[in-house]
């Protein structure tokens, strides 16, 4: 099999550099968080130079590339022509309280939108980085999703009783936390496992990758799913909101096999039901 370099469009290969640069430069300030974590304040401002600086390369590499494209980043938000055709979707470091941690579980996520009509876009094409463990998850439409070298599929497994699926805890100053014990609640109970890893676009990736077989958050950015919602379809995933809808639009993910997405999809409306129906106060 040829290397992964040389299967890559243009575009992604461009993705790719910018991905692997910014990444060399995370791993480096990486090692120096382990070092912070004995000091009583911790290396938090540290890590929010680390995570600018990392959006600041991605940019440059980027523009540089592709000039006209416009970007929607986590830490700078929208930028270039408002009425643009292509645009990145950059999240410089998804996992940001691994990072801080030592916890060597965090990643770069890069999504290609495509502008289709007035009030339609497309994710064309996606990149998870993962510096610590050097995997490159990657994605174009109607090519596949990619580990590296390896063509990715989703799970085949098709019981409950069998499944783990990852999802995201909310944590202080996030909403939906009741949401999600009544979600919780109900999931437990049917399924082989429960994971809570700490980086959005790294379970989407290991959906795509058949590790997990599902995974459900409320509420994530655009920047956290561009590139790994293509990753779960390219694999032949499914990938909706808790209504059945664009999860893209809403932030509110439900990912997984087709066999399980659905079932998944079910137990997750009916605990943002359950919560709805509770007398209010
Ligand atoms: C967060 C991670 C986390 C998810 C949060 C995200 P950040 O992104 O993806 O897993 O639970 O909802 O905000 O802040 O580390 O880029
Ligand atoms: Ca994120
Ligand atoms: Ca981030």
């Amino acid at each position: 099999m040829p290397p992964v370099s040389a299967r890559l469009s243009p575009a992604m290969q461009v993705v790719t550099q910018a991905v692997r640069k910014a990444g060399r430069r995370l791993l480096r300030d990486f090692g120096e968080v382990e070092n912070l974590q004995v000091s009583v304040k911790g290396p938090s401002d540290f890590v929010s130079t680390a995570d600018l600086r990392a959006e600041q390369t991605l940019k440059e590499e980027l523009s540089k590339a592709r000039p006209g494209f416009a970007f929607l980043m986590e830490e700078s938000g929208a930028s270039g022509d408002e009425s643009w055709e292509w645009r990145w979707v950059v999240d410089p470091l998804d996992g940001t309280t691994n990072f801080l941690h030592g916890i060597p579980h965090w990643a770069i996520s890069v999504g290609i939108e495509k502008r289709i009509d007035a009030d339609r876009t497309e994710i064309m094409a996606g990149v998870v980085y993962n510096p610590a463990s050097d995997d490159l998850f990657w994605a174009e439409k109607g090519v596949g999703a990619f580990l590296n070298d390896r063509r990715l599929r989703v799970s085949g497994r098709r019981e409950m009783k069998d499944a783990v699926f990852a999802t995201g805890i909310p944590f202080a100053g996030v909403p939906r936390k009741a949401e999600f014990s009544s979600i919780l609640h109900r999931i437990m109970p049917q399924v082989a496992g429960v994971r809570r890893f700490g980086a959005a676009a790294l379970d989407l990736a290991w959906v795509a990758a058949g590790r997990y077989d599902g995974f459900w958050e409320l509420g994530l950015n655009k920047w956290d799913i561009a590139a790994g919602l293509i990753m779960v379809k390219e694999a032949g995933g499914f990938a909706t909101d808790t209504d059945g809808g664009d999860p893209y639009a809403s932030g509110h993910v439900v990912a997984g096999n087709p066999i399980l997405q659905p079932k998944l999809r079910e137990v997750v409306a009916e605990g943002i039901a359950a919560v709805k129906a509770r007398p209010a106060g």
